[in-house]
C-alpha cells in the first residue's frame, strides 16, 4: 500500500469513529434535555428585587428558578425543575408550583412535593438581594 493510500484509509476510519460518537453524543444529549444541572453554576441576575411579592413567590422560568419573599427583604430561592423528570415549572398558583408535565405540585415557600409523582423537594439555591437586584446561585 503506498503511503497516500494507507493515510486515506486512515482518515476513513478516523471520520467513522467520529460519526460514531456523534450518535452516541446525540442520544445522550436528548437525555440530558431532562436532567440537566437543575440549579445554577454560576450566579444568575434576577432583576428587581420588588418583583416578588411580600409574602408571595415568582417564577423566573427562563432561569429554571422560584423565589419566595417571606418577608420584606427576606428571599428564599428554589430550583424550578421538577423533581420528577425535570420538566420545569409552569407557574405559581398561590404558594404552589405547578408542573405541567405529570401534575406535580410543590410547595413553594420549602421546596416540598406536595402531590406527585415528585415525592422529592425542589433544591434550594442561594439567593441574595444586592442594590435592590435579586442574585440567585453560588456564592449568592
Ligand atoms: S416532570 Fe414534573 S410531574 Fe413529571
Amino acid at each position: 500500500m503506498s503511503p497516500t493510500a494507507r493515510r486515506t484509509v486512515l482518515k476513513g476510519a478516523a471520520v467513522a469513529g467520529a460519526a460514531g460518537l456523534g450518535v452516541v453524543g446525540c442520544s445522550t444529549d436528548s437525555k440530558l434535555g431532562h436532567a440537566e444541572v437543575p440549579t445554577p453554576t454560576a450566579p444568575v441576575d434576577l432583576g428587581p428585587a420588588d418583583a416578588v411579592p411580600v409574602g408571595g413567590a415568582k417564577l423566573y422560568r427562563e432561569q429554571r428558578l422560584i423565589v419566595h419573599c417571606p418577608a420584606e427583604g427576606q428571599y428564599k430561592a428554589f430550583s424550578a425543575q421538577c423533581t420528577h423528570a425535570g420538566c420545569v415549572l409552569d407557574k405559581v398558583e398561590g404558594a404552589e408550583g405547578n408542573c405541567p408535565c405529570h401534575g406535580s405540585r410543590f410547595d413553594v415557600t420549602t421546596g416540598k412535593a406536595l402531590k406527585g409523582p415528585a415525592t422529592v423537594p425542589l433544591p434550594e439555591v442561594p439567593v441574595r438581594a444586592e442594590g435592590g437586584k435579586l442574585v440567585a446561585g453560588p456564592g449568592a
